[in-house]
């Protein structure tokens, strides 16, 4: 897989750091094009308004992006890209004595970490464990956005469930939903279920409790074949859930209808292939046509050509201002656990990070389908895969457009 990056730095700690490996050279580049999705993953919104349920360390940081590598004059040379995001929190930290921390937090990773690790202090753990490492990815996962992006690949994400109040997006298209989220201080491109969610964060907070929910994460544009069926590590369905997984407190991930689909019929389910009699086609006959697209953009680990449609579910915040019962792990003794400033709901923000994350698998993806060393060397290669789409097999497909026609994907 051409593609690859790494993260490193502890939420206290000076900075967090993100070395991206295998971009292409000749992509512009430069802070601006990462910095707005740090700031919505730190919960403000396109608006500048902050998220409900954000954390008040929300509000004390403004995360920028440093390029310390891998871009000169404005546009990637193929080498590692560095970037760095300074912890403004860490000045407050620094050179301060901080008493051991003792007692796990249910839902966290201080015991799982401790036990790994033999830490007595468990911020050896925690500190690494938060997901203020996810800004980092965020970072990578902008500068795979960009990349995306030459390729007229979209990648956007909204809320569809807060504690559970659901959105009702019935019939509102692909494209509406992820520029309406952007839109609203809840990331909801339901106003109706947005104003119940933000009343459904603050009797929570008023209740001393926290929530999850679900948000979705769709891509646009992108391309028929990448991915492949040949074996289980390639295959894309996977690559991407095992991405989404990986982020903090994300506990399912569902492609397409997955689990209503699982209730129906197989006649119910699978989406049929028509012929289109426009006669547009050289291969004789008419175009070939996807009227619907349960199976969320993936059909054998392999991209179809509509648009990619991923749900993800993010357990409700562990950190709780009523006290959860643990044990402290000094004395033996049993003890509520200690509350430190949290997020009462991270869902909104959490979106974004779901983008990163499949902006990076469907770089790496692409770079594997196409090759090359430089934009210049892809853009041909590209071209030539299109047109061998359109001219040979396909491709037109109502209400779900197909990559490749005039329309774009709804
Ligand atoms: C954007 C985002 C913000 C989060 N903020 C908090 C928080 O303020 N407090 C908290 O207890 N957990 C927060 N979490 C969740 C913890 O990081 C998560 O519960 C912890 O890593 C354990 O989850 P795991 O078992 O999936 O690793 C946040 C997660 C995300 C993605």
């Amino acid at each position: 897989m051409p593609l690859r990056f790494l993260t490193a730095g502890e939420s206290h700690g000076p900075a967090v750091l993100t070395i991206l490996e295998g971009m292409p050279a000749g992509l512009p580049l430069s802070a601006e094009d990462i910095n707005p999705d740090l700031a919505r993953r730190q919960g403000l919104s396109a608006g500048g308004k902050p998220y409900p349920g954000a954390s008040p360390r929300m509000k004390l940081e403004r995360d920028s992006a440093q390029i310390l590598s891998g871009v000169m004059a404005g546009v990637t040379i193929g080498a590692p890209i560095a970037v760095q995001v300074a912890n403004l929190d860490h000045a407050k930290w620094k050179g301060k004595a901080i008493a051991p921390m003792t007692i796990p937090r249910p839902g966290h990773a201080d015991l799982t970490g401790a036990l790994k690790y033999a830490h007595s202090d468990l911020r050896m753990s925690l500190e690494r464990a938060s997901a203020r490492e996810t800004t980092a990815r965020v970072a990578a996962g902008a500068i795979c956005r960009k990349l995306l992006a030459e390729f007229g690949v979209r990648v956007g994400s909204y809320v569809v469930e807060i504690g559970g109040v659901r959105a009702d997006l019935t019939d509102m298209p692909l494209e509406d939903r992820v520029a309406r989220a952007l839109e609203s201080d809840i990331a909801c491109p339901d106003e109706t279920a947005a104003a119940s969610m933000r009343a459904r964060i603050e009797a929570v907070i008023r209740a001393k409790d926290t929530l999850g929910g679900v948000f979705e994460v769709v891509a646009l544009g992108v391309p028929p074949g990448l991915g492949s069926h040949v074996h289980w590590d390639r295959r894309l369905s996977g690559r991407l859930a095992q991405a989404l997984l990986s982020i903090h407190a994300m506990k399912g991930v569902e492609i397409g209808d997955a689990f209503e689909n699982a209730k129906k019929t197989g006649t119910q389910v699978h989406d049929e292939i028509l012929l289109a009699d426009d006669g547009d086609s050289t291969a004789g006959g008419g175009r070939l046509l996807r009227p619907t697209n349960r199976a969320g953009g993936l059909e054998g680990g392999i991209t179809t050509g509509q648009p990619i449609v991923l749900r993800v579910a993010m357990k409700p915040i562990a950190t709780t201002l009523t006290p959860l019962n643990s044990v402290d792990l000094a004395s033996g003794e049993p003890r509520p656990v200690e509350y430190e400033r949290s997020d009462f709901c991270a869902v909104p923000r959490a979106g974004v990070i779901g983008e990163a994350m499949v902006c990076f698998v469907l770089a790496d993806a692409l770079l594997e389908k196409l090759g090359g060393d430089s934009l210049a060397e892809m853009k041909p290669r590209f071209e030539a895969l299109r047109r061998a789409c359109l001219s040979d097999l396909l491709m037109s497909n109502e209400p779900t457009v197909f990559w490749g026609t005039e329309e774009q994907n709804t």
